[in-house]
């Protein structure tokens, strides 16, 4: 038998022990903020046993040495994390909240973007594939409130496989399961490879591979009218919740808003946020007053 087969025979056999479980979920944790249960041991242990064939290894415990140490631990986060991260999503998710954000939020949005000559700033923070990216475009666009040249969308994940994804804005069918067909007709183009994004709505949106515990990589960005972080903070622990909460609010704008998804809420986080109370939706909003004289943080 060749080492090859050797290492495929001892990957496909691994086993994720408890010990060896605990190890790596705090490794991830720490690393990206995503907490396992122990209940998810058997899918960590699923997900990743082809790590160990691909590396060589025979054991998670190697493997996660290999993550702490090994010279090439940089390029294996990127695979570890692509096959560890849940990345669910489609185009228009939780419509009722676009739709408060179309209707409500964007208006607003124009009075107060003034000042800075009518320039939109969105961050969507872990977008997986794009879908929300372009979403939030689309809505843009339909509302006719800003010239396409003045706004920007930026998308961020840590995966480096849907940033990629993202850029290319090519979809196939489980992605448009919840959009409005006019939206589709309008802002897509059926080609022989899948479903294109209509270039200027590509041209508002920018991506980049990030993660969200990294505060300072987060400052580059400049600051933002509004941040979705939509079915994100689900997956994280209380710890790392509240860096990232702590984050968006850095990177907003005085008055500007923070969405989360239908599931998530503040509570027990973060109280540096006021509720605003739309039609359809709760969102938090940095104080507008944030960053005047009788505030020493900005
Ligand atoms: C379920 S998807 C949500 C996608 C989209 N926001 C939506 O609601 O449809 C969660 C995404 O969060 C990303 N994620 C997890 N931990 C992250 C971190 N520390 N930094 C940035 N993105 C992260 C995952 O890679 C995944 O793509």
């Amino acid at each position: 038998m060749s080492a090859h087969d050797r290492s495929g025979f001892g990957s496909s056999e691994a086993r994720l022990k408890p010990e060896e479980f605990r190890l790596l979920r705090d490794l991830f944790c720490s690393r990206i903020g995503v907490h396992f249960s122990l209940e998810s041991r058997f899918i960590v242990e699923r997900r990743l046993r082809e790590r160990l064939g691909a590396l060589g290894l025979t054991t998670f415990a190697e493997y996660y040495q290999y993550l702490r140490f090994a010279p090439g631990a940089p390029a294996e986060w990127d695979e570890a994390i692509d096959l560890v991260t849940t990345n669910e999503t489609y185009f228009c998710r939780e419509d009722y909240q676009l739709r408060s954000f179309k209707n409500e939020l964007l208006p607003m949005l124009v009075e107060q973007t003034k000042p800075r000559g009518g320039h939109l700033s969105i961050w969507s923070a872990g977008c997986s594939t794009g879908e929300e990216v372009y979403s939030i475009a689309m809505l843009v666009q339909q509302s006719n409130l800003f010239r396409p040249e003045n706004v920007r969308i930026y998308g961020s994940d840590v995966s480096r496989r849907c940033i990629a994804a993202a850029r290319k804005g090519v979809y196939g069918a489980s992605s448009f399961r919840a959009i409005d067909p006019m939206l589709r007709d309008r802002f897509f183009i059926q080609r022989a490879d899948g479903v294109h994004v209509d270039p200027l709505l590509k041209s508002m949106c920018h991506f980049g591979q990030h993660n969200l515990l990294d505060a300072d990589k987060a400052r580059l960005l400049g600051r933002a009218d509004v941040v979705f972080c939509r079915n994100v903070l689900i997956y994280f622990d209380a710890h790392a919740r509240k860096r990232a909460i702590d984050v968006f609010h850095e990177r907003l704008h005085a008055g500007g808003v923070l969405l989360l998804g239908h599931s998530e809420s503040l509570l027990n986080v973060s109280t540096a946020f006021e509720l605003l109370h739309l039609k359809e939706d709760l969102a938090y909003r940095k104080p507008k007053g944030f960053g005047r004289a009788d505030s020493p943080r900005e």
